[in-house]
């Protein structure tokens, strides 16, 4: 599916993320697997990740990044009529985490289901809040991706133990008066979906199902670096603009050295990219706000900036979107404060 996103205009109006307090470092990996620090550093990037403990569910991470995100924005919960939550790793299958935490946090009035599209999860709840919202369905939504990945991983297998972390990240997604969304690229191919799976997970019978996650690192590495940039150029072809005019690049956060490949490819300075895959590994529904809210920190997010964000994972999937950030009102608040200090 691709489209130019020429309805009304909607846009991120908040942002908040959170990780798990226990940090894990590639030297604590080393004690349960035979790898070390510098293979991982040199083959993902990695230094540390950060992992759930054992009493910790997705919704519990998920749940301060929204808040978050609804300070960021400077709203009550109670007028959000839509929630999505983006996971692979629910705190069950039912009741849903969405559910789960439209009820916590009192959004009385929510539609709430969570949407589940491996590592892009992310990028197709934005795609699809941004359909409810522009069609007049929804008036104010939040969307939060993230993923507690630490909970079904295989701790004797090195190649997928190292990768993956725990994080999520929430937006307020609202109309706004200008910029905001430009357009999205999104795509499914279930015949490579076996090099990146969770068999025994569902209704389909397994004789070894096993509770983990299965991933054959070679052929996702050639899968992500073909679609990292053929995704972003899908895109920016349909919106017409080009990867010049990008201010801040922000792809899927799975290995230093997919990111950089893409990077060389599309022609996109390193200065614009986010990344920060070195402190929180893969954290799959999570990388892409945690990303977001990276540059928003290190102050590439200015009102008007054009942001590219491509995400991609299990299924295979990915999925591109194009955004001109127009500012939360926390944002406003800081420039309000820098004007009238510069008065
Ligand atoms: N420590 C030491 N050695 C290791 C480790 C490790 N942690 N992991 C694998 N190796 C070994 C392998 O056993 C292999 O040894 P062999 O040659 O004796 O068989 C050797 O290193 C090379 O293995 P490769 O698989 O070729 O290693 P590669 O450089 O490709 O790195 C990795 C493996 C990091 C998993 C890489 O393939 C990768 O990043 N793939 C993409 C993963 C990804 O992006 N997944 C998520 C996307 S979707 C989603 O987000 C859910």
């Amino acid at each position: 599916m691709i489209g130019v996103a020429d309805g009304p205009r909607i846009g991120i109006t908040g942002l908040g993320v959170n990780v798990p307090e226990r940090i894990v470092t590639n030297d604590d990996l080393a004690q349960y697997v035979d790898t070390s620090d510098a293979w991982i550093q040199e083959r993902t990037g990695i230094r540390e990740r950060r992992m759930a403990t054992r009493d910790e569910a997705l919704t519990d991470i998920a749940r301060p990044a929204v808040v978050r995100a609804l300070a960021d924005a400077d709203i009550e919960a109670s007028s959000i009529d839509l929630l999505i939550c983006a996971t692979v790793t629910p705190d069950m299958l039912f009741p849903t985490s969405s559910a789960l935490l439209s009820t916590e946090l009192g959004m009385r009035d929510a539609a709430a289901f969570d949407l589940l599209a491996g590592c892009t999860g992310f990028m197709y709840a934005i795609a699809q809040a941004y359909g409810m919202l522009s069609s007049g369905l929804s008036r104010r939504a939040v969307v939060v991706g993230g993923d507690v990945l630490s909970k079904i991983l295989d701790w004797d297998d090195r190649s997928t133990l190292v990768v993956f972390g725990d994080g999520a990240g929430a937006v307020v997604m609202e109309r706004v008066d200008r910029g905001g969304f430009l357009g999205f690229e999104l795509g499914a191919d279930g015949a490579g979906g076996i090099h990146l799976c969770y068999p025994g997970s569902g209704s389909r019978h397994f004789d070894d199902p096993g509770s983990i996650l299965k991933m054959n690192g070679r052929e996702v590495y050639k899968f992500a670096t073909r679609v990292l940039v053929s995704s972003a150029e899908a895109v920016l072809a349909v919106c017409g603009r080009s990867i010049d005019e990008v201010d801040v690049y922000i792809p899927h956060q799975a290995n230093r050295r997919i990111i950089d490949h893409a990077v060389g490819k599309l022609g996109i300075p390193v200065e614009r990219t986010v990344v920060n895959v070195d402190r929180y590994g893969n954290t799959s529904s999570g990388s892409i706000p945690l990303a977001l809210a990276d540059a928003r920190t290190g102050g590439l997010l200015q009102d008007g900036a054009l942001v590219l964000m491509t995400g991609m994972g299990a299924g295979l999937t990915w999925g591109s979107a194009l955004l001109e950030w127009t500012g939360t009102s926390a944002d406003a608040e800081v420039l309000g404060k820098e004007q009238r200090g510069a008065v």
